[in-house]
């Protein structure tokens, strides 16, 4: 079946025929994921989205409209997959397998369910309130440094640093050593992009040097507990439930992992943005009550994380085509979010996948 641009021929089948499988439709094939310019990346990605809403990319079908994306994204029988997109890259065994399967992304429903029970436990008010002292903290002396000048190098000095810093802080690790993290967060991001296997021993020397650091500060934490993070996940208690050693490990291991090198790219992307268009910086700058719709904005406009992937657990309807179960399909969120067809409102504020993925 060929994909012939202005309908989709599943638009014209009987109500009883069978959905055709999604990998029976010869839909236009695109590639941006070695590409260093984000612009150059959107306009591929615009270009696939404007000839149909599904495209086929180097790791199987990517979902591209606004309305198919929040469909995925809600639909309870996509999930993540095991070992996210080691899966696509043909890696299912192996230490580094083992590694990500442990995390959070990656257990079954009822663990994940489980974990985020007893971790929101241990996100107290008072916890929240350190962190946004922690926030206007460490920012305010990062910029500091260098208002006398006038200027400075973004990436360098501000966006590397500031989550590992924070972090840092939440955990009740000495600042000094955001450093260490921010080196094992480089490689360990590895494991969660497209070139794993000449990543592995990287990523798997980065994973192991964290583990034992984190073995040794949760070790000195239970003889003293004390305000941070990881003296309430070790208090928390949730009717009887308590983290077990590795879980704790690796909670707070996925927390540095996931929060570092999102979070510098992001902040970095969003300055970029902001100097590409003054206007809206003064805007922001006249009214600082705009950040949080900035932020969302600006996300849209400018992500780093341009798609979630996901595994079908079971035949699902998708607009007309099938996806068989044990497919995955990539939801390109950065293709949706700038899908002029449907919605101007960002999909990270609107769908409740993305609230229970939440960050
Ligand atoms: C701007 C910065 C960030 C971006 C762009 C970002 C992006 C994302 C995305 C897209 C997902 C969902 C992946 C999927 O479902 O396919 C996710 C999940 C997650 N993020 Fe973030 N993130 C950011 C900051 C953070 C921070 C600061 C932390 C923690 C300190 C964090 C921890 C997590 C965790 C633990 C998950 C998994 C949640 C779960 O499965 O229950 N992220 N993030």
């Amino acid at each position: 079946m060929v994909w012939r641009g202005e309908r989709p021929i599943v638009g014209v089948m009987t109500i009883d025929a069978p959905s055709p499988s999604i990998f029976d439709i010869a839909w236009p094939s695109f590639a941006y994921h070695d590409v260093t310019d984000p612009d150059e990346a959107h306009d591929t990605i615009g270009r696939a989205r404007r000839r149909a809403p599904i495209a086929m990319g180097p790791y199987g079908p990517e979902v591209l409209s606004y309305d198919l994306v929040r469909t995925v994204l809600r639909d309870s029988r996509l999930t993540m997959p095991r070992g996210m997109s080691l899966v696509v890259q043909g890696i299912t065994s192996g230490p580094l397998w083992d590694k990500v399967c442990q995390t959070l992304m990656c257990v079954d429903t009822a663990q994940h369910h489980r974990l985020r029970r007893l971790v929101s436990r241990a996100f107290t008010p008072r916890v929240a309130d350190r962190m946004r002292t922690a926030c206007v903290d460490v920012i305010s002396k990062l910029v500091d440094r260098h208002t006398a000048a006038g200027r400075c190098d973004m990436v360098h000095d501000i966006a590397r640093q500031y989550p590992v810093r924070i972090i840092c802080a939440l955990l009740g690790a000495p600042q000094e050593d955001w450093q260490l993290f921010s080196r094992w967060a480089d490689d360990i991001s590895k494991a969660f992009g497209t070139n794993v296997a000449a990543e592995e021993s990287a990523i798997l020397r980065a994973w192991g040097r964290l583990d034992a650091y984190l073995e040794d500060l949760i070790a000195r934490r239970r003889q003293a507990l004390g305000d941070d993070l990881i003296s309430e996940l070790i208090r928390v208690e949730d009717d009887g439930d308590r983290l077990t050693h590795d879980e704790l490990v690796n909670l707070v291991a996925i927390l540095l992992n996931a929060g570092s090198d999102t979070t510098r790219n992001q902040l970095a992307a969003a300055v970029q943005a902001l100097s590409d268009h003054p206007g809206q910086w003064a805007l922001l700058a006249e009214h600082p009550e705009l950040a949080p719709q900035a932020v969302e904005e600006l996300m849209r406009h400018s992500p780093i994380v341009f798609a979630a992937i996901r595994v079908a657990t079971t035949d699902v309807d998708l607009g007309g085509v099938r996806v068989p179960a044990g497919a995955c399909v990539v939801a390109n969120t950065a293709a949706a979010n700038r899908d002029p067809g449907s919605t101007t409102i960002p999909i990270a504020s609107t769908s409740p996948a993305r609230a229970r993925h939440r960050c």
